[in-house]
């Protein structure tokens, strides 16, 4: 079945229908019903936080890879509507190592303690078979306030030869961090005491192995009923995923385990929602429990996922002395009563509500929007320029030299590659913008791409090639009749080019010359997931929506794979050639059609 939320609906609702919706708070005894993922797209790892003392509000954090800004964080009032309210990796100065590792940030876990939000995570290298782990960075920022980002602190390094790393505050006033011992090395969950001002850290010790499942990780530490409750997740994050837990009454251990793991998983179901693991706890103002975790919406076939690992959330029961009970996660939950609904004014915080679409004109005196994402830093403050005074209303890019393919094994180096996106976060979709340029030198191109990593990515753009590159005299039906084809096959001439990479098959490149008239027009560039399993790249002048092709309709099985997911956006580079020519950018658009959910 499949069920479909309008985005509209839900956006107006948030404006009109609070008095409506407020129904199940108006008698605190029912149950609520929502919908997973609660943070639909490319958001894993998630690690959420209830913070009386500031307002009621909840926070979640999720791990961001190589996109930056990183580590967005998405706070709600009501559990139902959430935002993105800053991102605690904002300037480049917190962590310059970013634009050079291969895999950027693993899951951060976000933790409040006293009149401070503390965020600790891992800058990772993990490129196969010999991962050197000294350059592995576990790190810890300091926040006095996520709606200001500008408050986190620089990165504080500690030393640590593993990854998912958290801080704990103990009631005797001890800090530790619990973090996952490299299980190519050793799998376990390891602690040491930490100073998180300065990063020391005492001796490593092993607290516990898991129940024997691959890759024991992402702890997280609670203090119940005088008991230290350890959560993992274990099983690899694909299709094994489950989530486990462990007591002691000591910290340091010993850990035992409960009889009855794992506590939440859909491994060896039919479920939509895969992968689940790598949860969080938190309790809520009425001090019911909550668990967020990953998932990956794929069914067991876990071929067509471009949204990747997305943020879930299900109820808890966590009696006194007793081990919590998860819920098993599917797509519309019952689950504890929820806050009353919280109309948007009751939040703080630049960014947009997660189910919003976008309709961007880069209007003169604006900026790149809040979740706009580069891939790691991008090349230049110049590289970017929203309504430049001769072309306002356009988003202007310079091409960077690198593209987005860049250097081998997923790293690009410092130079960085010009690249801005937004994350798919619907099912269905259409992603669509205008482009202005005129390439006029050896592999200059712009375009737009659908990008998982440096390593798989689909993209559709102009290029400028030889005549003679051209795979065909079609685009999509239509016959390419150009002035310039010309005679001479080494003539450069503009050209509409669709290629991908991927570790799975992509279809072959596509090279067709500009019908004749489209050069030097502003085109219209669109990704449509025009089904679960696939997408349509289409082109047309945009004054001239009736001559619209679409030069393939390609599987997204090469961009779901992996740890991220799909990014929607637009790119500009002289492919590794002398290319100066700037791209324009304009009616940046993106509708989430439909969400399915089982
Ligand atoms: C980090 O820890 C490892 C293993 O405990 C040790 O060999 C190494 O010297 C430490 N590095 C630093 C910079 O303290
Ligand atoms: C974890 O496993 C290692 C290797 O088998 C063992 O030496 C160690 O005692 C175990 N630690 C705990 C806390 O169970
Ligand atoms: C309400 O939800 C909680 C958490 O899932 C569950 O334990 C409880 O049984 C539910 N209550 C009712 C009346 O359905
Ligand atoms: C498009 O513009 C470029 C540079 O502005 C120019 O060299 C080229 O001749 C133009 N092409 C057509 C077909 O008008
Ligand atoms: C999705 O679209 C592709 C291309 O048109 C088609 O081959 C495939 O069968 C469709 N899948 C579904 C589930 O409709
Ligand atoms: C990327 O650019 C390099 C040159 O820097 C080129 O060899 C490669 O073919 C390009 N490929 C893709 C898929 O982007
Ligand atoms: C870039 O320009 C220089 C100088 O004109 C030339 O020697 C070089 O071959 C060009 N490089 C590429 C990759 O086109």
């Amino acid at each position: 079945m499949v069920l479909t939320t309008t985005t509209t609906a839900a956006l107006l609702c948030l404006a009109a229908c609070a008095s409506t919706s407020l129904a199940a708070a108006e008698s605190p005894a029912q149950n609520s019903t929502y919908y997973n993922p609660i943070l639909p797209g490319f958001h894993p790892d998630p690690s959420c936080i209830f913070v009386p003392e500031r307002d009621n509000t909840f926070f979640c954090a999720s791990s961001s890879f190589n996109a930056f800004p990183g580590i967005p964080i998405h706070a709600s009032k009501d559990l139902q509507s959430w935002k993105l309210i800053g991102h605690v990796l904002n300037r480049r100065e917190q962590l310059p190592r970013l634009a050079e590792t291969n895999s950027g940030i693993w899951a951060p876990t976000l933790r409040f303690h006293d009149e401070n939000f503390w965020l600790v995570t891992t800058l990772v290298d993990d490129d196969r078979p010999q991962a050197d782990f000294s350059r592995w960075d576990n790190i810890i920022f300091k926040g006095k306030d996520p709606f200001d980002q500008g408050s986190w602190s620089n990165a504080v390094h500690f030393n640590f030869t593993g990854y998912d790393t958290e801080p704990f505050w103990d009631v005797d006033g001890k800090v530790y961090i619990t973090g996952a011992h490299a299980w190519q090395v050793a799998p376990a969950i390891q602690q040491a005491e930490v100073d998180l001002d300065t990063g020391k850290v005492t001796e490593w010790q092993t607290i516990w192995n898991g129940t024997g499942g691959m890759a024991p990780e992402g702890p997280h530490l609670f203090r119940k009923d005088g008991f230290y409750y350890l959560l993992a997740a274990e099983g690899g994050t694909g299709l094994d995923h489950r989530v486990t837990m462990s007591r002691s009454k000591n910290i340091n251990g010993p850990f035992e385990s409960n009889p009855a793991n794992p506590v939440l998983t859909n491994a060896d179901t039919t479920n939509y929602f895969q992968t689940i693991g790598h949860a969080d706890l938190f309790q809520d103002g009425n001090g019911n429990w909550w668990g967020v975790a990953l998932s990956t919406r794929s069914g067991p076939e876990y071929i067509n996922y471009p949204m990747g690992r997305e943020t879930v959330m299900t109820p808890v029961s966590w009696p006194a002395d007793e081990w919590p009970v998860f819920s098993p996660v599917k797509g519309k939950m019952s689950g504890w009563p929820m806050p009353p609904r919280a109309s948007s004014q009751d939040l703080g915080g630049v960014g947009p509500f997660i189910s919003e679409n976008d309709q961007i004109d880069f209007a003169p005196g604006t900026s790149l929007p809040p979740h706009f994402t580069h891939w790691r830093f991008p090349p230049s403050p110049s590289t970017f320029t929203v309504s430049p005074p001769a072309t306002p209303h356009t988003l202007r890019i310079l091409p960077s030299n690198l593209n987005l393919t860049a250097l081998n094994g997923n790293y690009a180096g410092p130079t960085g590659q010009s690249f801005v996106g937004r994350r798919q976060q619907d099912t269905l979709f259409t992603y669509r913008i205008n482009l202005d340029f005129s390439p006029s030198a050896l592999e200059e191109e712009a375009g737009v791409s659908a990008l998982l990593t440096q390593n798989h990515h689909l993209d559709m753009g102009i290029v400028m090639l030889p005549a003679s590159a051209s795979t065909t005299s079609f685009l999509g039906s239509k016959q390419v009749t150009t002035t310039t084809t010309a005679t001479d096959p080494s003539a450069l001439i503009p050209q509409v080019r669709f290629r991908g990479i991927s570790y799975v098959a992509v279809p072959a490149p596509i090279i067709a010359p500009l019908p004749a008239g489209w050069a030097n027009q502003t085109l219209t560039l669109e990704i449509r997931a025009s089904n679960v399993s696939h997408y349509a790249f289409s082109i047309w002048p945009a004054a001239a929506r009736s001559e619209a092709q679409t030069v393939i309709v390609a599987s997204n099985a090469p961009v779901s794979w992996g740890f991220t997911g799909v990014l929607l956006g637009v790119y500009c580079t002289s492919n590794g050639h002398n290319g100066t020519t700037p791209a324009y950018v304009s009616k940046w658009r993106y509708t989430g059609d439909e969400q399915f959910r089982d």
